[in-house]
């Protein structure tokens, strides 16, 4: 067994409460947190600052050798920073807008920016101060920490995520459905994260509220711990 810190890795679709979970989750076992798909949105907030056509994957994949990446977690708030001709830009909210939503499920279809990405966060869960980290995203339980010592699936029903979602977004209901479904279908071309691996403890956070969910997670780490 290594002597790295203990990994919890969750993986869920659009609207599962997964970033809210683990970020809590966190928190209350005192361990460091990681939102991977806070990295997949930087790049996408770069290459749109660039004015990059981001389907054009060599101009993405060129884009990577001048992205820098960093990320602090502050108590609940996690702050992220991105490289800017040498000054590092917090775009903790930029890359929440719209605009890199959309594009964001180009950006990490492509092979190239995956491996990168995945050598990033490697390197910061093996640099954590804490006994551990939570590290959420699509591909954590199968290809980012296969190892992990807890590997979680986070679910909820559709219409449940939908309602969700639409309640965290200010631009409303109406257009959230179409396009947190549509996420999905793209993300799960890439990776299959709406099924279980061997191994992975599927958390279906349908009929349970956000402290119930939470506390599930930190049951299950503490059990295995
Ligand atoms: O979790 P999120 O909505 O912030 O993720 C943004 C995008 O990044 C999402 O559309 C899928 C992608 N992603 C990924 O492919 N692999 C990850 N480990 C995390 C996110």
């Amino acid at each position: 067994m290594s002597s790295g810190p203990i990994v919890v890795a969750i993986d869920g679709p659009a609207g599962s409460g997964k970033s809210s979970v683990s970020k809590a989750a966190a928190v209350a076992l005192g361990f460091a947190f990681l939102d991977t798909g806070a990295a997949y949105r930087s790049l996408t907030w770069l290459g749109l600052e660039r004015g990059l056509d981001l389907t054009d994957a060599a101009a993405v994949v060129g884009l990577l050798r001048s992205f820098h990446y960093s990320t602090e977690v502050h108590g609940a708030a996690t702050v992220v920073r991105v490289e800017v001709d040498g000054r590092a830009v917090d775009v903790t909210d930029a890359i929440r807008e719209p605009r890199v939503t959309a594009a964001v499920s180009d950006v990490a279809r492509i092979p190239e920016v995956r491996v990168a990405l995945n050598e990033v966060f490697r390197r910061l869960i093996a640099a954590t101060d804490r006994p551990g980290i939570v590290v959420e995203g699509r591909d954590i339980t199968t290809v980012v920490a296969p190892d992990a010592r807890v590997r979680i699936l986070l679910t909820a029903a559709e219409d449940v995520r939908i309602a969700r979602r639409s309640a965290e977004l200010s631009s409303g209901a109406a257009s959230t459905g179409p396009q947190l479904r549509e996420r999905d279908r793209r993300d799960a071309q890439v990776v299959d994260f709406l099924t279980a691996a061997p191994g992975v403890t599927t958390i279906d956070s349908t009929e349970l509220d956000f402290g119930q969910t939470v506390q599930a997670v930190v049951d299950l780490v503490r059990s295995t711990s």
